[in-house]
């Protein structure tokens, strides 16, 4: 079996530098982690949650699935939030979006993907609840104002689910955000915020 040696050269090199730097780099935090900040983004390998927030490694708990959707019965998506929130006791959820999403062009193409096609139907509704601010529109600003309301109704669904709900109505400090990042230039742009 073909093992992926230069990954592993890569891994040791940034392991030692760390390590020269600062010796105590891992065992700190190997002994906890207690992130401010819960990043749920697109899978997009152009989109990588700690390096676009300069954030190094123990700063933010990340969840990511394709066109960062976040789905009432997806057991995953909604453990990350629950542990996220109840034990890590995050102060930030950070739904981000980008534009030129993969999955959002997918999702209003008008043609079969095969099994992908599940998951984009929850970005086609989130088109067809918002047909009205489609109308009239270009393409490319079509898929950008997909791309954007996408994350206000993914941030509409994190501050429904049961576990944002109690957080709320205990009185924990959570706020939750719905941010775009542009690829063609790295910056990000903050579209909605809700706090309890
Ligand atoms: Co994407």
């Amino acid at each position: 079996m073909k093992t992926l040696k230069h990954m592993f050269d890569r891994n040791l090199a940034w392991a030692t530098a760390i390590k020269e730097k600062d010796p105590e780099y891992f065992s700190v935090l190997a002994a906890q982690q207690s992130p401010e900040y819960l990043w749920i983004g697109c899978s997009d390998s152009r989109v990588p949650a700690n390096q676009i927030i300069d954030l190094q490694p123990g700063e933010v708990f990340v969840h990511r699935n394709i066109a960062n959707v976040v789905v009432h019965t997806d057991l995953n998506c909604l453990s990350v939030i629950h542990f996220g929130v109840e034990v890590l006791k995050v102060k930030h959820i950070i739904v981000c979006g980008h534009y030129g999403c993969g999955g959002v062009i997918a999702a209003m193409e008008d043609k079969d993907h095969g099994l992908i096609d599940n998951w984009l139907r929850h970005i086609r509704d989130v088109g067809r609840f918002n047909a009205s601010k489609l109308e009239g529109l270009t393409e490319q600003e079509k898929l950008n104002t997909l791309c954007e309301l996408n994350v206000k109704e993914q941030v509409t669904n994190v501050c429904n689910t049961p576990v944002v709900q109690k957080a709320w109505s205990e009185g924990q400090k959570l706020s939750i955000h719905g941010w775009i990042y542009d690829i063609n230039n790295g910056l990000l742009k903050d579209l909605v915020t809700y706090d309890s």
